[in-house]
């Protein structure tokens, strides 16, 4: 086995993901070069600096880049290990695209060579390692490919996803558990020699697509509790109950342990992944295609009723809190909060104000429709009504004195002392 120091790896896409997972690998003092389809990514990294917010990475990165043990590029070099954390998002009725996969792949298969591992480590429809694998046979005839040759593959080809929690990415992308899963045994063994280098959780191996199944299973798990606890707050909301008090109550039994409701689900993951279970198997999936719905009707549920309030109080200005997906993060993909406060923009204009601390701009979504971007001691001295969107540490501290005037419409439960009206009705301000 070669030494750390040795080691030459290629981390193909440098987000949220291929970033940290390139630092760190750096950190080891092996050789990695990240590569990305964008000019700005590459030149970014090279000048030892980040393009995404994520804790202690923009120091791990200056550091890594300036003793010369990361660089980037447009064009993959060769390496040892190829590691692939490109985008999978979904396309045409929520179907799995896995062309940056592929695309990816099939960048590498230019340079690979006899000894060399390739691990995917995107989010993938179940298959898909094994449709690498295919890709590189028909283009590396040289090549002994595992699944597609007799005897002893030439390289190793393997899946092991991502649970990294944003904000924590560089603590979990050491202390986490990994699923390995090799086209082949042998595979899954050389991709675990690789983990081992800087992974301290448990390295468990397995089949490609038992390791597929597993990472889509985790976030098929999560959208489904939050579709119930999200059910739970329509169904406390009708019969006037404070939903956040029932959960507490009802999570004191040793067996239960509801998660929390709020506008919906957002991110990269848990809103887009249940999807390519869905996709494969449709007639088997009737709960998680439900929880899905159920999640994105939240959403839509949460513009009608605050759009409600909006209307029945014409004079007063609105806050929207938070914009990103989840608490204490600057990623907005697939954010119902920023769906929420776009669609509140674009019918109330600028009576809109939105609260993003982790946002320098509005996104483009918010251009000609009047709202602006404040910091939250103006929205407290400007605005009358506040939609709470997103959990974030800053709105907690908001203490209820700065806040026991206004007429709040809290989707993340954060401020349990606001004095509210029982029932979902809209509410009017006092003149
Ligand atoms: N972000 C998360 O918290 C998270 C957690 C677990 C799993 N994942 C999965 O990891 C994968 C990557 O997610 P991400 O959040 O890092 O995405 P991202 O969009 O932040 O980063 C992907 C990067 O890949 C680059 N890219 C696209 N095509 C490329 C190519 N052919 N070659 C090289 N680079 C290319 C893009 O320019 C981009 O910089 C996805 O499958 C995602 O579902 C993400």
């Amino acid at each position: 086995m070669v030494s750390d120091s040795e080691l030459k790896v290629c981390v193909l896409g440098l987000g949220y993901i291929g970033l940290p997972t390139a630092a760190v690998i750096a950190r080891t003092g092996a050789k990695v070069l990240g590569v990305d389809v964008h000019q700005s990514v590459v030149d970014t990294v090279n000048s030892g600096k980040v393009h995404i917010e994520e804790i202690d990475l923009d120091g791990l990165v200056s550091g890594v880049v300036a003793r010369g043990s990361l660089r980037a590029s447009l064009n993959v070099e060769q390496a040892d290990v190829f590691v692939i954390a490109v985008p999978t998002p979904f396309g045409e009725n929520h179907a799995p695209d896995i062309g940056f996969v592929l695309k990816a792949a099939t960048n590498a298969a230019i340079v690979l060579k006899a000894g060399d591992v390739v691990i995917l480590e995107s989010t993938s429809p179940v298959g898909t390692t094994e449709k690498v694998a295919e890709l590189l046979a028909s283009l590396r005839p040289d090549l002994k490919i595992p699944g597609h040759c007799v005897g002893v593959a030439d390289v190793a080809i393997a899946y092991c996803p991502e649970r990294v929690l944003p904000g924590r990415i560089l603590v979990e992308l050491i202390d986490n558990d990994r699923v390995i899963g090799g086209i082949t045994p042998r595979c899954a063994r050389k991709a675990l020699q690789f983990y081992r280098r800087f992974v301290r959780g448990a390295c468990v191996t397995t089949t490609a697509k038992a390791a597929e199944m597993t990472k889509l299973t985790e976030n098929a798990f999560r959208d489904v509790n939050i579709a119930f606890a999200n059910e739970l707050s329509l169904v406390a909301e009708k019969m006037g109950v404070d939903v956040w008090e029932v959960i507490r109550l009802a999570n004191r039994h040793p067996r239960v342990n509801i998660l929390s409701p709020g506008p919906g689900v957002g991110g990269h993951c848990i809103a887009v992944d249940p999807w390519f279970l869905v996709s494969a198997a449709p007639e088997q999936t009737p709960l998680i295609r439900t929880a899905r719905e159920v999640n994105d009707g939240k959403t839509d549920y949460v513009i009608g009723h605050a759009a409600a309030m909006i209307e029945s109080n014409p004079a007063a200005r609105v806050a929207c809190l938070g914009l990103a997906f989840k608490a204490n993060i600057d990623d907005f993909r697939e954010s119902p909060a920023l769906k929420v406060a776009a669609a509140l923009a674009q019918r109330f204009g600028e009576r809109i104000q939105i609260v993003e601390p982790y946002a320098n701009a509005l996104p483009a979504t918010f251009d000609g429709t009047g709202a602006e971007l404040i910091d939250v001691d103006s929205a407290i001295e400007s605005c009358e009504i506040f939609v709470v969107l997103v959990d974030h540490d800053v709105f907690k501290s908001v203490p209820l004195d700065e806040r026991a005037d206004k007429l709040v419409y809290d989707t993340r439960g954060i401020w349990p002392d606001q004095p509210r009206l029982a029932g979902g009705e809209p509410l009017r301000l006092a003149s």
